[in-house]
């Protein structure tokens, strides 16, 4: 089979199209043949060994995808459209996939849009209902919102009846965060001062924050009393501190969150998870919006839109 590989840690340049033997499915594992596989940032992490799991080289990187299963396993019949989360191994023609982390696609859910929903929609449910404990009719600023964990928050956040408030750098990001159900849009320069126009001097509920860096003291900023600010990962590059006085008088609560990590623990949280998101995947409640499409040939292409910050909406690879 075709599969990217990760051949040097020297960033997505060192990613090439190789032949490789298909992977053997382990007792529980699906075999799935690959439509369409999301790229993720933990992917450009990966291509530097900058993420927490360094398989060794050369190794297939794709935490996310969509296809069909190919023979009957772990309570799957060969022939069932699938989403799945291999966690590695994705961006090729076939991957072998733990048969907690494969999910039946409900039906009129098109490939493109499908890959796109396991890491992002799965984490954001962790993130907003299990670590923050969302309410209806709170509100949730979400930085990052065109990329593919932040559009996730804002259309699960919308979706739960809370007021969402969406960060971006771009003009054709701030669309796809409109389009994401984002109900306020504002620029990452000064986001503090808008947010706290348009709660009234409040603050917000929620922060949801992938990117981190010099952005983190503002966040804090902007929470309301009580507030929560869900800690997911740092695509501005810096790892921020932060002074515990500063949590005190706010009653402040700065929160990890890491979905992998959990699903390692409770391996069939991830299916009770999604049997909580099929509702709103049938609705269309819950749609990621989709970006550059890019055949499976171009997976470093696709991989450094990431790295360049270029994405607006999901960047994926179309493997057949
Ligand atoms: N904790 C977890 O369980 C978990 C699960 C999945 C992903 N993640 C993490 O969440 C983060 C986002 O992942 P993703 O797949 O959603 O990435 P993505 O689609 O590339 O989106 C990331 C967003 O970060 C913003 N950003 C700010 N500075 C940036 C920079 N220097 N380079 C690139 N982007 C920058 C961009 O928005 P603007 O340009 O609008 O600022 C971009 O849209 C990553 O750190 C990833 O590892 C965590």
């Amino acid at each position: 089979m075709r599969a990217a590989m990760i051949t040097a840690l020297t960033g997505p340049d060192a990613v090439e199209v190789r032949e490789r033997p298909e992977p053997v499915p382990g007792p529980d594992q699906v075999l799935v043949d690959v439509e369409h596989a999301g790229v993720t940032f933990p992917d450009v992490l990966q291509t530097r060994g900058r993420y927490q799991r360094r398989p060794d080289l050369p190794f297939t990187p794709g935490w996310e995808v969509s296809g069909v299963v190919r023979a009957d396993a772990a309570g799957f019949r060969a022939g069932d459209r699938v989403a799945a989360l291999p966690t590695t191994g994705g961006l090729a023609e076939t991957v072998a996939v733990d048969g907690s982390m494969v999910f039946p696609l409900p039906d009129g859910v098109p490939s493109d849009r499908a890959a796109a929903l396991p890491l992002n929609y799965l984490t954001a449910h962790f993130a907003l209902v299990r670590r923050a404990r969302l309410e209806a009719g709170e509100r949730v600023l979400v930085h990052g919102a065109a990329g593919g964990l932040g559009a996730a928050a804002c259309q699960l956040a919308a979706a739960s009846g809370a007021r969402v408030v969406a960060v971006v750098s771009t003009p054709e990001k701030a669309e796809v965060a409109r389009a994401a159900g984002a109900h306020d849009v504002v620029p990452v320069d000064g986001f503090r001062d808008e947010v706290r126009r348009l709660t009234g001097g409040r603050g917000v509920d929620v922060v949801v924050d992938p990117v981190g860096g010099d952005r983190f003291p503002d966040s804090l900023r902007s929470l309301a009393r009580e507030g929560r600010l869900l800690v997911l990962g740092f695509t501005g590059g810096e790892i921020p501190t932060v002074k515990v006085s500063r949590l005190l008088l706010t009653n402040t609560t700065v929160m990890g969150v890491a979905s992998a990590e959990l699903w390692a623990d409770e391996p069939d949280l991830p299916g009770r998870q999604w049997r909580d998101l099929v509702p709103l995947i049938r609705s269309g409640a819950i749609a990621p919006p989709i970006g550059r499409v890019l055949p499976l040939q171009d997976a470093a292409a696709a991989i450094r839109e990431l790295d360049e910050r270029r994405a607006a909406g999901r960047v994926l690879v179309r493997v057949r």
